[in-house]
């Protein structure tokens, strides 16, 4: 490393630090997303960051196989820093067979990496919470899934439902797509290909998607419904566009009558236009977005996936889950104040007042950390004033004075922050298992 201006003293573009008051708001979240997941009955697992490239690559412009964080190791292998977690769950599934018994609900909260362009809300790291059912085929499952996000959503102050809702999910189903194109001539993966060029429609023009779907034999005059769909909101307006007979139409709307009947149903919102950049979905997908805030972006986004498994050498499988990262939940808690006030604690201080009496300090916090309390030593031997600062700095309940006094007749004087400044000198031996008084 030479010279300030050295890019090995800046973190790598798109990566992220995490200093200690980080870090409490990143661990406050995380413990949220755990407790909820472990309310539901979800069991966590995880896999290493490094997987072999191929777990990722897949045909048809997937949006994450093009971003991969990939590279050559030193043995040649091709390896990838991982995307998100979803291939890495089924590559574990397949490999323990029959030692897992189905339904499985599993979660994780990994850190993935996608080597794309920067901006608000996109990093080249991020952390993702997951939350997948294996085994079940019935929409109750997606459902399971969506109520799990909204309780984290209120878990964490949101308005979730209801005329102030703050956030929406915005559901569809591929299946709507792959039988009006099916209908065209459109199927396999050059349907799904379609699907990835939809979800692109946002970043580029009308025009250029019509383009592509000429060039895939589809007529002009096709094309442009099959962009048309994507405006379709609302499942009345679905069943005008593709009839009452689509296979996706009635998912959706079983899904949404579900939706009702658990409680969750006035915040999903049938929406077409979301089609994901992932290739490997089949059916429901949705995104949960915020009706407040300044970050357009989805908060998270999921979706069933039927034939990942077969896909990767398995046994057909039906799974659901989603993906929930931390960036944008992120920027949308601090914008809508929501995250609290995340100080350092401790649960005391010992305070030795010279050099001399760190051992005695030493063996005093070791025995009050038995207690199960979190103990900070005072080794600065600083003045009284600032270590009384730092003790409220730090929201301690008791400060343990060792000084000149104490030391010689073998006590501590415990001084209680409660505001009744209450004092009273303990004899070490009663603190101290085995402590001989001098
Ligand atoms: P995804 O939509 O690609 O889905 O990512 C899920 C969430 O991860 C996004 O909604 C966003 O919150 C976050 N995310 C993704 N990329 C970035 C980034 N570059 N910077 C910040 N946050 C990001 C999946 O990954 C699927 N595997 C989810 C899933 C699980 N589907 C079924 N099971």
């Amino acid at each position: 490393v030479s010279g300030n201006d050295s890019d090995a003293l800046r973190p790598v573009k798109g990566m992220r630090d995490f200093y200690p008051a980080d870090l409490r708001k990143r661990a406050w979240i995380f413990d949220l997303w755990r407790r909820v997941a472990l309310s539901y009955g979800y069991e966590e697992y995880d896999a290493c960051v490094l997987e072999s490239e191929e777990l990722f690559v897949r045909k048809a412009g997937d949006e994450v196989t093009e971003q991969l964080f990939n590279f050559v190791d030193k043995g040649g292998r091709r390896v990838s820093l991982r995307p998100e977690v979803t291939p890495s769950l089924v590559r574990m599934l397949r490999a323990a067979g029959s030692e897992v018994s189905y339904p499985a609900r599993w979660f994780s909260i990994p850190q993935c990496f996608r080597y794309e362009r920067a901006q608000k809300g996109r990093k080249r790291e991020h952390y993702q919470w997951n939350m997948d059912i294996v085994g079940l085929a019935t929409p109750a499952a997606e459902i399971e899934l969506m109520s799990a996000q909204a309780s984290f959503l209120r878990a964490a102050g949101l308005v979730v439902g209801g005329a102030t809702s703050q956030v929406v999910f915005r559901v569809s189903n591929r299946q709507v797509l792959e039988h009006f194109l099916g209908e065209l001539g459109i199927t396999g993966d050059d349907f799904v290909a379609t699907c990835i060029l939809m979800d692109k429609r946002d970043k580029v023009a009308a025009d250029y998607i019509v383009g592509e779907l000429v060039a895939r034999g589809v007529s002009a005059d096709s094309a442009r419904r099959i962009l048309a769909l994507l405006d379709v909101r609302g499942l009345p307006a679905l069943r005008d566009a593709v009839g009452e007979q689509n296979p996706g139409y009635r998912a959706l709307s079983e899904l949404c009558a579900l939706g009702a009947e658990s409680g969750i149903g006035e915040t999903l919102s049938v929406d077409l236009s979301v089609v994901r950049g992932l290739s490997y979905y089949t059916g429901t997908v949705w995104e949960l977005f915020s009706t407040t805030g300044s970050v357009g972006r989805a908060i998270a986004g999921g979706g069933r996936y039927d034939r990942l498994m077969e896909t990767l050498g398995g046994a057909p499988t039906p799974m659901v889950g989603f993906g929930f990262g931390d960036v944008v939940i992120s920027l949308l808690l601090e914008e809508l104040k929501l995250v609290p006030a995340l100080p350092a604690r401790v649960d005391d201080v010992v305070y030795p007042m010279k050099a001399a009496y760190f051992g005695t300090a030493a063996r005093l916090a070791a025995a009050l950390r038995a207690d199960d309390r979190s103990v900070l030593v005072e080794l600065s031997e600083r003045r009284f004033k600032h270590v009384l600062k730092r003790v409220g700095e730090l929201g301690a309940a008791r400060l343990f004075v060792l000084g000149e006094d104490e030391m010689a007749s073998g006590a501590a004087k415990v001084m209680f922050t409660d505001g009744t400044r209450r004092e009273e000198v303990v004899a070490l031996s009663s603190l101290v298992p085995g402590f001989q008084a001098p």
